[in-house]
């Protein structure tokens, strides 16, 4: 398999975190460390701070993504983002069916694969979350959740879209718990999800999609999880918050 076919993106995934003030002054903190990055380098914000980001990554390496896109067009749907009002708003990426929305909000896998294609039909990326439980993982069902969940999420994505798919590998037990998964359980788990695409989208098509790691990575254990086969980068939550983690992680990633 050859790694060079595929994007590393290293994306953060701020979560509930950082005001549009806070967001313009992180941003501006960053961008000089991130400068001249060999990735690609994304940071998925609350939709309140999109425009306070894109204005201050302008002219910069960081793109800016949301963390949850609706997938009606438009309607009576109080409180909710259309995938096109991210486009206007120069959002280039979205987090969809993360596990925090599939444990708080209600997120089921059909409601991951509705937003999935509104996304992408809007031109946008779509960083489709997927992970086992610890309890799920102990049961031995891994894999079978890992490439349910991936097919799930891509039902009815035709073969030249999934450029426009990312799919981030999220065990549910390293979220936020300083627990990071092995290199090699990333790696394994990664590669189920590549299994996954190759037995709907045959191999070759699977090799070019970006497969990220994300649960606790951190400036210490970044570069031995990037540095897998099957791991393009990663989707990091706490360690984006702060520039001089996040830079490290990106450089990692750039190697
Ligand atoms: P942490 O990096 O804080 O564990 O969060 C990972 C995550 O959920 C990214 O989406």
């Amino acid at each position: 398999m050859d790694k060079t076919k595929r994007n590393a993106v290293i994306a953060g995934n701020w979560k509930m975190n950082k005001t549009p003030c806070e967001t313009t002054a992180l941003i501006n903190e960053m961008k000089p460390l991130v400068a001249g990055a060999d990735c690609k380098v994304v940071l998925c914000v609350p939709f309140i701070d999109i425009p306070a980001a894109v204005e201050a990554a302008k002219g910069s390496n960081i793109e800016i993504g949301a963390e949850n896109v609706h997938f009606k067009a438009s309607g009576a749907y109080t409180g909710e983002i259309s995938a096109q009002m991210l486009v206007e708003s120069g959002v280039k990426y979205v987090v969809i069916g993360h596990s925090e929305r599939r444990q708080y909000f209600g997120e089921t896998d059909q409601t991951v694969n509705l937003r999935t294609l509104a996304a992408i039909q809007a031109g946008l990326t779509a960083i489709v979350c997927v992970g086992e439980t610890l309890e799920q993982r102990e049961l031995g069902y891994t894999e079978t959740l890992l490439k349910f969940q991936t097919k799930m999420a891509l039902t009815n994505v035709k073969a030249e879209d999934l450029n426009k798919i990312i799919i981030a590998y999220e065990p549910v037990w390293a979220i936020g718990t300083g627990v990071t998964a092995s290199a090699q359980q990333a790696d394994e788990g990664n590669g189920f999800v590549r299994e996954a695409i190759a037995e709907v989208y045959g191999k070759d098509v699977a090799d070019t999609v970006t497969i990220q790691y994300g649960g606790s990575m951190n400036a210490g254990n970044a570069d031995e999880l990037v540095a897998k086969i099957n791991v393009d980068g990663g989707l990091i939550g706490g360690a984006s918050l702060k520039a001089e983690d996040f830079s490290v992680i990106v450089k990692a990633a750039s190697k």
